[in-house]
């Protein structure tokens, strides 16, 4: 059998999920005992596949080895954190930059700077600390609107073979990505509204 591109490190990328894992319980347990509600909806992680990164080592121009799928490449370790509300992203975000084994290695607001195809997600880069040494992580955090969206580009982009007019559905796309934020933001400012027990402020909520 071929030999892993992890080479002997599976474990410790293992256990490095576990703790990021752990921790954004941890946040989502205090969050839920101060508010009575958990910040998030779902969250999935994974250690990226021996062929993806075998795939994205050649996508880069990178040799097939374990020094680049942990030391080039920074997602081996992938944790998607989805939220039911655009404040608990950045609750959960906040919380992962306290962590004093973890260093942010990079940042990309894509809720507040949305890519031209409309995607939308806060990712972080971490780099984080063990006994061995470090393993670098990627942590995407979105609302359930921008994971939903996200799927669907997701899934028409890897179709072959769509009929009809691509630009126009991009453009299509684009306008469903921009519906959704401008929900979100309708959601949170309703929320906020509950919470505080005051009035509603914004015309999207008057106009309910
Ligand atoms: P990598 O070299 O792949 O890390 O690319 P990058 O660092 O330029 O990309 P970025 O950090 O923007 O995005 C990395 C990941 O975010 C991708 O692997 C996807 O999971 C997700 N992502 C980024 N852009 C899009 C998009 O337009 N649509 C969808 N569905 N997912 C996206
Ligand atoms: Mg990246």
């Amino acid at each position: 059998m071929e030999k892993s591109i992890y080479g002997e490190h599976l474990p410790e990328l293992e256990i490095v999920k576990t703790h990021l894992l752990d921790e954004i319980d941890s946040v989502r347990n205090r969050m839920q005992a101060e508010t009575g509600i958990d910040p998030v909806e779902h969250c999935l992680a994974r250690i990226k596949s021996e062929d993806s990164m075998r795939e994205k080592c050649r996508r880069k121009g990178l040799p097939e080895t374990t020094e680049s799928a942990l030391t080039k490449i920074y997602d081996a370790v992938g944790i998607r954190v989805v939220c039911a509300f655009i404040n608990d992203v950045y609750a959960i975000r906040d919380h992962l930059a306290t962590l004093p084994d973890v260093e942010i290695i990079e940042e990309k607001d894509y809720i507040r700077h949305a890519k031209p195809n409309g995607y939308r997600s806060y990712h972080m880069i971490l780099r984080v600390s063990d006994d061995e040494g470090a393993v670098y992580a990627e942590i995407q955090l979105r609302t359930i609107s921008q994971d939903t969206w996200a799927a669907l580009e997701h899934q028409l982009r890897y179709k072959q073979n769509i009929s009809g007019n691509t630009e126009l559905i991009a453009e299509e796309l684009k306008r469903c990505a921009d519906e959704l934020a401008s929900t979100d933001i309708s959601m949170q400012t309703l929320r906020d509204t509950i919470n505080s027990g005051g009035n509603c402020k914004t015309s999207s909520a008057q106009s309910i």
